[in-house]
């Protein structure tokens, strides 16, 4: 089963075919898809090659978790359980975040919004933000949605390992280290997350396919959302992604 797509396996769609996105200034580049999905994989390379904040909620309550803060300790039942945080403490964390921000142009989200509550609260706060900025017409976000098979996603659930240390992710079986449990890029100790824990992973995907019908239709509706096909290899999968940023002015 393809998770999240109703359309045919194998076609990026929508890219490439609408002019709308020529030159179009996104407040934010928007990344959904199911866990597994190579959100993080892929948010972390766009971010990088434009230089731009990217901000994934689920890292954020992870560090809360490991901090023992107090978002950390109301955040970690639901985590643990792979339902989702509340609305209002996501919004809340977000919110925070990005007036922290000293760049007011596009920035990456990672794993939010995951909710039609929580889009249409990132709709009013990029325009409040923005408002009176004339000379910085940010609009509307672009919603990437990445497709990937649920026994795809399963795999690489089992096989993710990310570094303890800068985050970076890696898979035993698709994007393994140099040196095993390594770090190639700082040498830190590689760490497995527990909400990747199979019984975990499966409430995951179930509370997945229940919030992701919706929140797809939300964007869907208004022209602002882009599939890919994430069953390819990671480069593949960017290269796909290109084909939707390279039309947008970042
Ligand atoms: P979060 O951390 O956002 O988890 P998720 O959405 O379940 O997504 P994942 O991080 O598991 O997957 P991903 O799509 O980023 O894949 P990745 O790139 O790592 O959220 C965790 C929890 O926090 C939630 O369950 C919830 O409780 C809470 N939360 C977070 N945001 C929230 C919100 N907005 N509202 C409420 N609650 C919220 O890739 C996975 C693996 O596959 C890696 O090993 C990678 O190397 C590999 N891989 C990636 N791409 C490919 C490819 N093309 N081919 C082969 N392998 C690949």
């Amino acid at each position: 089963m393809m998770i999240e797509s109703k359309h045919v396996h194998g076609l990026d769609h929508n890219i490439g075919t609408l002019p709308e996105l020529q030159g179009l200034r996104p407040a934010a580049i928007i990344f959904l898809g199911p866990p597994g999905a190579g959100k993080g994989t892929q948010a972390q390379q766009v971010a990088k090659e434009h230089s731009l904040p990217h901000i994934s909620t689920g890292d954020v309550f992870r560090t809360h978790v490991s901090n023992k803060t107090a978002l950390g300790l109301k955040a970690s039942e639901a985590m643990s359980r792979g339902m989702l945080v509340a609305d209002d403490l996501v919004c809340n964390m977000v919110a925070e975040y990005i007036q922290s921000l000293d760049h007011v142009g596009c920035m990456v989200l990672d794993g939010f919004p995951r909710s039609v509550a929580q889009a249409e609260w990132l709709d009013r706060f990029l325009r409040t933000r923005t408002s009176g900025m004339n000379d910085l017409p940010h609009s509307a976000p672009i919603a990437v949605q990445i497709n990937v098979e649920r026994d795809q996603l399963l795999r690489r659930l089992s096989g993710r390992r990310s570094c303890s240390s800068c985050g970076r992710i890696y898979n035993l079986h698709f994007q393994p280290t140099r040196n095993d449990g390594i770090c190639d890029y700082d040498g830190a100790k590689l760490q497995m997350r527990p909400d990747d824990a199979e019984n975990v992973v499966r409430e995951r995907l179930t509370v997945h396919e229940k919030n992701t019908f919706p929140l797809t239709e939300y964007y869907r509706r208004k022209g602002q959302l882009r599939e890919i096909d994430g069953n390819d290899a990671v480069e593949k999968v960017r290269a796909a992604i290109t084909r939707v940023t390279r039309m947008l002015t970042i």
